[in-house]
């Protein structure tokens, strides 16, 4: 999607200082994806502990509680690492990802990602055997999880795809 304020920032963002260093620096680029793929790869691996914790396909000794615990704060810290080599890739390529449709469905799927953590997170805190007390919650739990593996999942998709549009 493209519009004249997109088109106006893009314009903006190629006329920086950051933008001419990115551009005639050349390893910035690899570098900076690099970390990105590092961080995707703590993000990948910490939500799938969680998400298959809670399907019961793995650690179903260990409570919910105390395992969510060594997991999460992985994903919230390697967000902002996401977020931070994300916008030095933009400011390198602003029009390639900001009006790249599939960069704008991936922002949306990355939101919607977080919005998903909290709902997981926020009652586990509150309660640890919240998703665990009755049928009905432990069938959410599962649900939640699925929605969540298939959210992330499709955020790597998504990430790889922005190249190829
Ligand atoms: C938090 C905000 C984020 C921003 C602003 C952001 C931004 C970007 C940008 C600009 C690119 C370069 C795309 C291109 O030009 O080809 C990229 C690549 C990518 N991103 Fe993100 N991203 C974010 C979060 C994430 C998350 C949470 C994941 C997955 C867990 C992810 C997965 C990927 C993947 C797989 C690539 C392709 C890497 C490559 O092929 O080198 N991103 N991202």
């Amino acid at each position: 999607m493209r519009t004249k304020t997109l088109d106006q920032l893009c314009a903006w963002l190629e006329r920086t200082p950051m933008n001419e260093a990115i551009q005639t620096v050349h390893w910035i680029v690899p570098a900076v994806q690099t970390v990105h793929i590092l961080a995707i790869a703590a993000v990948m691996s910490s939500m799938l502990m969680i998400n298959l914790r809670l399907v019961g396909a793995i650690g179903r000794d260990q409570p919910l509680r105390p395992y969510s615990a060594r997991f999460l704060p992985v994903i919230w810290w390697a967000l902002p690492v996401l977020l931070a080599t994300g916008i030095v890739m933009i400011v390198g390529e602003p029009v390639r990802s900001l009006e790249n449709t599939v960069f704008q469905v991936k922002m949306l799927l990355v939101i919607s990602a977080m919005a998903i953590t909290l709902l997981y997170q926020v009652p586990l805190n509150r309660e640890p055997a919240y998703w665990t007390l009755t049928g009905v919650r432990r069938a959410a739990s599962v649900a939640l999880a699925l929605v969540s593996m298939t959210i992330w999942i499709a955020i790597v998709f998504a990430g790889r795809w922005i190249a190829y549009i």
